[in-house]
């Protein structure tokens, strides 16, 4: 539901205070005024028609910036901004199931029990109600090694039956028919690790993340959630996204590398196992490992990926999320809300914080990352605010955290759909939250280190810190370790060194695309240079598809539309040419929208066009390029018939 009136969006939203109302209505006039002067031609000094200028730069009380450094200013966009309050609304949670669970894992005494709750089966069935549990298994075929599950025969279980191994799956029935069934997922079997001898101190990881989240979508859908976070946690207020999609921001996190780095030893090629995963630096220093990812199909290694040939950390979580999978869902956008009995998310939440419970007295390293209420649809989230501020709260979760470094975060803000035709869709795209708890006894510890951090959070920064970070990380728990820096970004630092004043996107390994330091205005989307900035970028788009060994089954895109077009502020370089760049919004026929930067040279009235950095597809395309296996050509694909293909075929 879409909340015209913006009063019933529910009274712990803030965002429509008086204040605001009366900013609004200045700007409306402000903006209508120079609408018409920009009518009658007053301001029209060349094609462009300076209109969005005055909306977003002329007024600088009203704007407020989340870093506001030398070189980089990046605005804080009200999250309930005019822009794109048509496109919020709020969502509910759903339980999967009105009964309680009537299977459960018991961590006592040293033992991990499946244990039926008995006082349950009169709910589930008058009737009397037998259960079996069988064992999941990840299959190592060579060809699907990553995706397929196995389970053992199911084995009847009385009451309760002790358990060797991880993932179990439990069917309980009726002489009629199934009353329920479910997977649970534990930490077994316990790794054997050398003891730890080193006097050095392993601060422990803590990683949990929520896919395509921006800061100001954190702020707008889990009111709650953010509350806890900035009271209890730090935010890096100038973390911008360093590529388009999971892959490459998650990466640059992971590994340092970017995704070109890649390429040579973490090619689609070869397994994931190879590609250097910081995982494996924290394993081999003595650190327990878990890894884990909700909604198999999108998963970040699996996706156009061939996952991993065998499991990259001692706990790997896949299988158990594949088996879940294999249940009755209930699907909300796309995206499995429910599998069987639970939601993804609280699966996701529970074995984290069993995860992070059980190995509390060693160190260990967590990525836990969830994309099913947050990667295809905006508001979504708000269903399980409550649910992520109960996993942070937990008093158990938050007791076993005295020496762990707690990151909660994301890898982009949401990348599809109408929300980013507009100017506060473009600034939360490229902007992820991203909080972080240090423990006190860090802060006694390197008093240095923390005060630098403080320092941090208040500049530009990017995955590849957060990379370097770990490094600092490792060396802290190993004198031995030698701390590798991120390769990505060879500029970029741990956020314990404190980190230029005036550093740019250049410096960090961001492309101007993805940068949200410098801004723009917003000029007439129907000038003659922003059209020619349109044809140059479907002609990017049509020369890239063509690249491809498929490209005969892709249409050949032309310019529809302009649908916005954004300008920077112009210098003059060295070889006296007027430099800026654009940052354009394209709709093409056949039907797609497309986004990209084009730096432009002018010099006696000729441009020159250069792309700088990506190209991002917003429309949701998956629909239309299924006739394409390559995943990297979807983005630059509509699959048009097959005649149509055949015909390009022949004509070359
Ligand atoms: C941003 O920084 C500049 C230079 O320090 C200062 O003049 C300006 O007032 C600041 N703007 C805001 C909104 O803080
Ligand atoms: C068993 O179910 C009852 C009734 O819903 C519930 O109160 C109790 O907490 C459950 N026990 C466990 C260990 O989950
Ligand atoms: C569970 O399955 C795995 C793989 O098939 C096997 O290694 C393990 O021994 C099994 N455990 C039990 C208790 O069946
Ligand atoms: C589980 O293990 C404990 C300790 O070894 C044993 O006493 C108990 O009988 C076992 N329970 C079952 C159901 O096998
Ligand atoms: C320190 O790191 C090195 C590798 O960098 C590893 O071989 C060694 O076991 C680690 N020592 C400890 C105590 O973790
Ligand atoms: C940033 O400042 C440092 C000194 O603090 C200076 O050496 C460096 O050249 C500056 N970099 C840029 C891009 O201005
Ligand atoms: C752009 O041109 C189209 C058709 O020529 C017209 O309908 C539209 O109003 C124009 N838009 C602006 C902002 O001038
Ligand atoms: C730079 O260009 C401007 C106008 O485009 C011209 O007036 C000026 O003479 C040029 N300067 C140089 C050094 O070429
Ligand atoms: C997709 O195409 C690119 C460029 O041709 C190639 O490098 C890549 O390996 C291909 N990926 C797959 C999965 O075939
Ligand atoms: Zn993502």
């Amino acid at each position: 539901m879409i909340f015209s009136d913006r009063r019933t969006f529910g009274i712990d939203s803030n965002f429509i205070s008086g204040g605001h109302l009366k900013k609004y209505l200045i700007l409306i006039i402000i903006a209508v005024i120079f609408l018409y002067m920009a009518h009658t031609g007053h301001w029209q000094k060349t094609e462009m028609i300076r209109i969005g200028q005055v909306i977003m730069t002329q007024i600088p009380q009203n704007i407020n910036y989340l870093i506001n450094t030398s070189k980089c200013r990046i605005p804080d966009a009200d999250p309930f901004s005019e822009d794109i309050i048509q496109y919020i609304s709020q969502e509910k949670y759903e339980p999967c199931t009105k009964l309680g669970l009537l299977t459960y894992i018991d961590k006592s005494n040293g033992m991990v029990r499946l244990r039926i709750n008995s006082s349950l089966l009169s709910e589930y069935s008058s009737m009397e109600i037998t259960c079996c549990y069988s064992n999941i298994t990840r299959i190592n075929y060579v060809k699907a090694v990553d995706n397929e599950i196995k389970l053992t025969p199911c084995t009847p279980i009385q009451k309760e039956v002790n358990l060797t191994f991880p993932f179990v799956k439990v069917v309980c029935s009726n002489i009629l028919k199934n009353v329920y069934t479910n997977v649970h997922a534990t930490t077994l079997p316990t790794p054997r690790k050398v003891p730890d001898v080193s006097s050095e101190k392993k601060y422990s990881i803590l990683l949990v993340g929520i896919d395509s989240m921006s800061k100001s979508n954190l702020r707008r859908t889990m009111p709650k959630t953010y509350q806890y976070l900035n009271q209890n946690y730090i935010s890096l207020k100038g973390y911008n996204k360093i590529g388009d999609n999971t892959f490459p921001n998650l990466m640059a996190l992971l590994t340092g590398y970017s995704v070109a780095q890649l390429q040579t030893f973490c090619s689609t090629k070869v397994k994931m196992n190879h590609c250097r995963f910081v995982w494996d630096a924290f394993r081999a220093s003595g650190y327990t490992t878990a890894y884990a990812e909700d909604e198999c199909a999108i998963s970040t290694f699996n996706y156009d990926r061939p996952g991993f040939q065998d499991p990259p950390t001692d706990f790997y979580y896949h299988p158990y999320f594949l088996a879940s999978e294999t249940l009755p869902t209930k699907k909300r956008y796309d995206m499995t809300f429910c599998s069987g009995p639970e939601t993804s998310a609280e699966r996701m939440l529970n074995i984290a914080k069993d995860f992070v419970v059980s190995f509390k007295q060693v160190p260990n390293f967590g990525l836990f990352w969830m994309n099913s209420f947050s990667h295809d649809n905006v508001n979504l989230p708000s269903a399980m605010d409550e649910a992520v501020l109960g996993f942070l709260s937990d008093g158990d979760l938050v007791s076993s955290l005295h020496n762990t470094i707690v990151l909660v975060f994301s890898d982009h803000g949401f990348r599809f759909g109408d929300i980013r035709y507009t100017h506060s869709g473009w600034l939360e795209e490229r902007l992820p939250f991203i909080y972080i708890y240090i423990p006190d006894d860090f802060r006694k510890r390197f008093p240095e280190k923390y005060s630098n951090f403080l320092v941090n959070t208040e500049r530009l920064t990017t995955p590849y810190d957060v990379f370097n970070t770990f490094q600092d990380i490792l060396e802290i728990g190993n004198s031995s370790y030698v701390a590798a820096r991120s390769h990505g970004c060879p500029n970029c630092r741990s956020l314990f060194q404190e980190l230029p004043e005036n550093r740019t996107c250049h410096d960090v390994s961001i492309d101007q695309h993805w940068c949200t330091c410098n801004g723009h205005h917003y000029v007439n989307s129907n000038g003659t240079l922003v059209r020619l900035i349109g044809e140059f970028i479907v002609d990017e788009v049509n020369k890239l598809k063509n690249t491809f060994e498929e490209k005969w089954f892709c249409a050949n895109f032309a310019v529809k539309k302009i649908k916005s077009a954004g300008m920077s502020d112009s210098y003059v370089n060295d070889r006296n040419e007027t430099v800026r760049y654009f940052l354009v919004i394209v709709a093409t026929d056949p039907k797609a929208i497309f986004e990209a930067t084009v730096e432009v040279h002018s010099r006696n009235g000729v441009d020159e066009f250069r792309l700088l950095g990506d190209i991002s597809r917003l429309d949701r395309y998956a629909e239309v390029t299924r006739c394409i296996k390559n995943g990297t050509l979807r983005k630059y694909c509509f699959c048009d018939g097959c005649i149509k293909s055949a015909i390009r075929y022949l004509i070359g």
